[in-house]
């Protein structure tokens, strides 16, 4: 016996069922903000990654060399594919452009709750615009799909803050290496105050610096009131830009009534090496789990790619997280899989259930039949399993009379009726049951 690799899921019809429910809703809610669903190869090119996706990605990745010598990586993440396809087809595209997709991805991470090796993620991004606007309809869509999900303002909170600020914030200290702090920042939420100090203190800041950016990283709050205040105290060029588009997001987002969802959070600056202004995101307000969504914008990748500049913003969400965020509110759906007709026989009837398969099957109903001999009241007992409405028993006695029997596995109402008419009509029976 063979088990299933760790970090991987098996799906059962049941639990197919329940999470293919959960998809369409999302899609529904994506394609009602006016994005496209798009999809691209589960392998790429190794070097997609390693240009700007971040050492820890790198280190995840399932890659090999294939037969020819190229060296071939699972995706395990969409945005750089998604760009890829960008620049090679930007001249046939109207932009602004809005893609979605909910593509397999893999990472060869250590699994834990929320965290697996193979999982699935829904991408929305929107290429082409450096609007705020654009920014805040991607946070709007998080949003308005959690609400469709069932969720509401107590569940879930949106943390949005912006690089570019940090930088600032930095520069203003007269820190320049931005990137180090970054990854440090990054890694806040996972270490303990004692360990953020001293990877601080190793890349050569003064105690001052580090209260300055813990001050700093600890303002967070309403997203407009924060910006407010922020704008008081910082003055310089560079940081009122950034602090004027953050509060174009904010009033975007309080107009569209999305207020409640949002917090200012300047500790949020996200592992992924590419971002380059506003970023966020989304977690289930009591922190029992990891991230549920992260994106924001990044204008340079397609650049990096050879392609023109296009600025974009977008953001994942893992269905693990989700899962576990649905499942504790009670709001994962229950489904069972069914057929609407069961078959079962009696004899020698094997041409008629030929018939009348093609015929069932051809008017739309989700049919199937005994093919294992069994005696009648296993037959039953297997439709019953598989949620049939009805059962046609189709026996030699009966249809030497030329009928079959029709019995309404609800109810238990049961009629004969003839073969031919049947064969040649099945709505005009079944419908009454069904
Ligand atoms: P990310 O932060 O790496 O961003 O992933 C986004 C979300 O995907 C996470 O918050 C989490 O829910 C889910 N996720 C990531 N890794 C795993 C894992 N090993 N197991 C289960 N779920 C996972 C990105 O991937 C960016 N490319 C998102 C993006 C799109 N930014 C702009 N556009």
């Amino acid at each position: 016996m063979f088990e299933r690799l760790r970090g991987t899921r098996d799906f059962l019809p049941n639990e197919m069922a329940a999470r293919k429910k959960v998809f369409s809703s999302i899609k529904k809610t994506v394609e009602e903000f006016g994005f496209f669903e798009t999809d691209t190869p589960a392998i790429e090119l190794f070097e997609l990654y390693s240009i700007k996706s971040g050492e820890e990605i790198i280190e995840e990745l399932y890659a090999f060399q294939d037969k020819g010598g190229r060296m071939i990586s699972l995706r395990p993440e969409l945005t750089p594919s998604v760009v890829r396809v960008l620049v090679s087809r930007a001249k046939e595209l109207s932009f602004p452009v809005k893609w979605y997709s909910i593509p397999r991805l893999w990472r060869y991470e250590r699994p834990q709750s929320g965290r697996l090796r193979e999982f699935y993620q829904l991408n929305i991004d929107i290429f082409g615009s450096e609007d705020s606007r654009s920014d805040s309809e991607v946070i709007s869509c998080a949003i308005k799909l959690l609400c469709d999900l069932g969720f509401d303002e107590s569940d879930i909170e949106v943390r949005i803050s912006d690089r570019r600020m940090l930088h600032e914030f930095l520069l203003n200290l007269g820190i320049d290496s931005y990137q180090d702090v970054l990854k440090i920042i990054d890694k806040r939420e996972k270490v303990s105050e004692k360990d953020f100090n001293e990877m601080l203190t190793e890349i050569g800041m003064s105690a001052t610096q580090i209260k300055e950016i813990e001050d700093f990283l600890n303002s967070k709050g309403n997203f407009l009131k924060s910006i407010e205040n922020l704008s008081k105290i910082y003055k310089g060029e560079g940081i009122s830009n950034v602090i004027e588009s953050l509060r174009k997001i904010a009033e975007n987002l309080n107009d569209r009534g999305y207020e409640k969802f949002t917090t200012f959070d300047p500790s949020i600056v996200r592992g992924l090496d590419y971002y380059t202004g506003m970023v966020f995101e989304v977690h289930d307000r009591k922190r029992e789990f990891r991230a549920l969504f992260g994106g924001g914008r990044y204008d340079n990748l397609a650049e990096l790619f050879g392609g023109e500049h296009i600025p974009a913003v977008g953001f994942g969400m893992g269905d693990a997280v989700l899962e576990l965020m649905m499942r504790r509110k009670n709001i994962w759906p229950e489904e069972k899989v069914e057929i609407d007709v069961f078959i079962a026989t009696i004899g020698n009837v094997e041409k008629e259930v030929s018939k009348l398969l093609t015929s069932l099957r051809n008017s739309g109903f989700r049919v199937d039949f005994d093919f294992m001999s069994r005696n009648l009241s296993n037959q039953m007992k297997f439709a019953n399993k598989l949620g049939a409405s009805s059962l046609l028993i189709v026996g030699e006695r009966d249809l030497k009379e030329g009928n079959v029997t029709l019995r309404d596995l609800k109810s238990g109402e049961e009629s004969k009726i003839s073969f031919d008419k049947f064969v040649s009509s099945p709505s005009n029976y079944l419908t009454k049951v069904l």
